[in-house]
């Protein structure tokens, strides 16, 4: 059993309890199918092997690279591209190979896109408020009808409430959710299929009217997402890093630690990370500075976990999660999904 002390830093940290709890907790509001894992915040297969394992064997996904490793690690039962991708042709052979592959279309562009690719299955990506992907809700039943002459098989639709996510009132979270979900349904109405697929961490209470919600977060979870007082979810993920720095207190200057984790081990797009026990300054390139509630706690050597902000882009740097028990070392999971 390796002790934490012994890993090279910075290293990413899964903490086993955490983790097991926030899957059970998502598993008890979204038993089997009404849950499609978005596997894009863990980029894992042994983290997504043990969502499977409780019953939520669909998946969503965001780039070829996360289809193609669910695939080869025998989690291609039902994988969900939710996004716009052009040269389809890896997965087309994913397809001829066994996989179920189903691709988000959103425009004539990608319906042809598929074709050529050899992609047979398709969702109507609809634009339900996000400024990003998604066809405006009246096009969707056009979309679907071209898909359906040109030989592909609409599965149904999805519409992604992004920017409900963090909204911090739970009664205008639920406001804007069914704003949106109002349009996907209209849209739904049009395009016909089984699937009305949405949601995520933020809105996987709330949203009560997809049919499948595509949460991702809840499993590792970051402090952006804590920050909503609703949500069971505890920090399963932190970066482990070491004190290689302290600077002691003077007249009216406060001590400062800094530890081995910087901006190249962490996805800081929704700001700073948060370490417990102090306050976090800046970040640079491989350190983060900051103040410790008590500046005699603090040792060169220490160990610090780091809360990141963003889960997502945190992962994507990191090339192996290791899973642990307090301070021990249980197991070490490939992040495999990583890549393009
Ligand atoms: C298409 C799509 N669905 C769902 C989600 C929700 O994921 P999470 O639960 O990680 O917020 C995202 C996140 O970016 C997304 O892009």
């Amino acid at each position: 059993m390796t002790d934490i002390r012994e890993l090279q830093t910075p290293a990413l940290l899964v903490d086993r309890s955490v983790f097991d709890s926030n899957l059970q907790l998502m598993s008890q509001a979204h038993p089997g199918h009404r849950l499609r894992p978005h596997v894009k915040a863990h980029k894992t297969t042994e983290l997504a092997r043990r969502q499977a394992a409780l019953g939520h064997d669909t998946f969503t996904c965001a780039t070829i690279r996360e289809v193609e490793g669910m695939a080869a690690a025998g989690l291609g039962n039902d994988l969900l591209l939710a996004n716009e991708v052009l040269d389809m042709r890896r997965l087309g052979q994913l397809v001829e190979s066994g996989a179920r592959v189903t691709v988000a279309v959103d425009s004539d562009v990608i319906v042809e896109a598929a074709v050529a690719g050899g992609v047979r299955e398709v969702v109507v990506d609809v634009n339900v408020g996000l400024p990003r992907c998604g066809c405006a809700p009246e096009d969707a039943g056009r979309l679907a009808d071209l898909a359906r002459s040109r030989g592909l098989a609409v599965r149904g639709v999805m519409g992604y409430e992004g920017h409900a996510m963090v909204i911090t009132d739970l009664d205008e979270r639920r406001k804007v959710v069914e704003e949106c979900m109002t349009k996907l349904l209209t849209a739904h109405a049009d395009v016909g299929g089984d699937i009305v697929s949405a949601g995520g961490t933020g809105t996987y209470t709330v949203n009560t009217w997809a049919n499948e919600i595509q949460a991702g977060s809840y499993a590792l979870m970051d402090t952006a997402y804590a920050a909503l007082p609703d949500l069971p979810f505890g920090h399963a993920l932190s970066v482990l890093g070491t004190v290689i720095s302290t600077t002691a207190p003077t007249a009216g200057i406060p001590g400062w630690a800094v530890a081995d984790v910087g901006l190249k081990s962490l996805g800081m797009d929704h700001g700073n990370p948060t370490i417990p026990g102090g306050a976090v300054w800046f970040c640079s390139d491989e350190h983060t500075t900051w103040q410790p509630e008590e500046f005699s706690d603090v040792s060169i050597g220490d160990r610090v976990r780091v809360l990141p902000a963003h889960v997502d882009p945190t992962v994507a740097l990191h090339e192996q999660m290791y899973v642990v028990d307090g301070d021990t070392v249980v197991d070490e999971w490939a992040v495999d999904l990583r890549g393009w």
